[in-house]
């Protein structure tokens, strides 16, 4: 015997009903009250009862094939409401359904169309964000009344430190040997001596042989690497107190990477960059006038090193990039207001290495308060302002210290020093400034030299998605 095959049967109106008297029930008890509306739709609906049931519909009985769906299962099924005119949902429920019709119908404009496009391509954009790594993360959230409290203290400590005096003691005893004749001035510089520094940090140190102090170099001489060779010869052979790290001879500024022993610092020695000693002093003249401006530099140089981005954007680029953002807020003024009627110049080649030091009263400028409270909100306001900077398009300029400097025709704006060292220089060298880069930050000292060029497309995305975050985490 074949098994027979059993099916089921449902009128729609039997379901449609059925949501009609939970709607009835439902909202009956809410809204006790009639209108003439809902009195002639309550009576249309019994007319319309009345009518289907005078046409006298064929009665159809549950069969050994047929059966019926079970009341019981009705109660799965739910409405779900669309405005075809608005091309809106509005949900599972009667009621917003009503709202919106008692609002009124609202066909969207072109424009605001327009509009609603571009903001799910900024979501979706921004879901393609490059993720802020956890250890970034978590100093942006960290306490910030502790995280200043403990970094000041040590790098107030580290601008001076008896270590420094054994160490240049030694670096002078050991050149003394090799340069007899010459004399040897040392100049310490970099985050220890601005006073930002962490006990991790090198001590960078710029070693005057022979009094060659305002000689500039775009890229290093002879008579420079003829140094450099000798130094390095001695201390690879025969320095107490010594190892030698790197030697890191074919850059800009060459540099012997190397730690003294008796302190355990590493240090960085230069012999052709009296500009960084200058620039040195620039900035930590600016971290006494404006000291949220150390502040900010000390939590930027940590978020650098978390997020890893210290490997192409130097603690010094981003240094700049601090004191642009409270220049075009006015709360510092621009390099070239400080290097105005000087008496005079301490020249390094054709830069200007020295300022004026101006209190920021003078200038009708406020100091800034470094609360807690105060510095997260500089934090995050200079995470938005970089996030959403257009580094296609402007220079990053502390030298002018205001906004919408265009890399187009920026070489334009620059003075004297500046056009007059590029046309003398051998054009071969091409001395002048490098824009064609994903970032350009201009060095408000030795003015052909952008100090984010290192910076590639990649680390860009990286800098302005971490900023992003950062902002929202704030
Ligand atoms: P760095 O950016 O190498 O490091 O610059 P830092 O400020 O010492 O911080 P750490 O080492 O990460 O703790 C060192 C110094 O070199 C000069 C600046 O004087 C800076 O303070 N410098 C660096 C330049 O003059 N130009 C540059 O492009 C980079
Ligand atoms: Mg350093």
């Amino acid at each position: 015997m074949a098994a027979s095959v059993e099916q089921l049967y449902l009128h729609p109106l039997t379901l449609e009903s059925q949501l009609f008297l939970n709607s009835l029930e439902a909202y009956g008890k809410i809204y006790n009250q009639i209108d003439p509306n809902l009195y002639d739709s309550l009576t249309n609906v019994l007319i319309g009862i009345e009518k289907f049931l005078d046409q006298k519909p064929a009665l159809i009985v549950a069969t050994d094939k047929t059966k019926f769906v079970q009341p019981k299962e009705l109660a799965a099924i739910q409405n779900f409401y669309h405005c075809t005119l608005c091309k809106k949902d509005l949900g599972k429920t009667v009621d917003k359904a009503a709202i919106h019709l008692a609002e009124g119908h609202r066909v969207k404009t072109a424009k605001e169309i327009k509009k609603e496009k571009k903001q799910a391509e900024k979501i979706r954009s921004e879901s393609k964000l490059i993720k802020l790594p956890k250890k970034a993360k978590a100093i942006v959230m960290s306490d910030f009344a502790k995280f200043f409290a403990d970094q000041l203290q040590v790098a107030e400590k580290l601008k001076q430190v008896p270590e420094y005096d054994i160490i240049e003691n030694s670096l002078s005893d050991m050149l003394k040997k090799v340069f007899p004749d010459k004399s040897i001035k040392m100049y310490k510089f970099g985050s220890r001596i601005t006073g930002i520094g962490t006990r991790n940090s090198d001590l960078d140190i710029y070693v005057d042989i022979g009094g060659r102090f305002n000689e500039f170099e775009h890229g290093a001489s002879a008579e420079t690497l003829k140094i450099f060779d000798r130094v390095h010869d001695i201390f690879k052979k025969n320095a107490i107190d010594w190892c030698m790290n790197r030697a890191i001879r074919g850059a800009r500024v060459p540099i012997l990477r190397m730690t003294n022993t008796r302190t355990n610092i590493e240090c960085d020695v230069g012999f052709s960059n009296s500009i960084s000693y200058c620039n040195t002093q620039m900035l930590e003249y600016i971290y006494q006038q404006q000291p949220i401006a150390r502040r900010l530099c000390i939590f930027m140089k940590k978020w650098l090193e978390r997020t890893r981005l210290n490997r192409h954007i130097t603690t010094y680029c981003m240094s700049l990039m601090v004191i642009y953002y409270l220049q075009i807020n006015n709360f510092l003024p621009s390099i070239e207001t400080l290097q105005k009627n000087m008496l005079a110049n301490v020249l390094v080649g054709p830069w200007i290495g020295n300022f004026i030091e101006i209190p920021l009263t003078e200038l009708k400028m406020q100091v800034l308060s470094v609360s807690p409270p105060s510095c997260k909100q500089h934090i995050k306001e200079f995470c938005i302002y970089y996030a959403n900077f257009n580094y296609e398009s402007h220079v990053v300029c502390p030298y002018f210290g205001r906004t919408h400097i265009k890399i187009k025709n920026f070489e334009s704006l620059m003075p004297e020093r500046y056009t007059n060292f590029v046309k003398s220089e051998d054009s071969a060298k091409d001395s002048g400034i490098q824009l064609n880069t994903a970032m350009v930050v201009q060095d408000p000292l030795e003015m052909n030299h952008n100090v984010a060029e290192r910076a590639t497309k990649v680390d860009l995305k990286e800098w302005q998605d971490f900023l992003k975050q950062s902002a929202m985490l704030l």
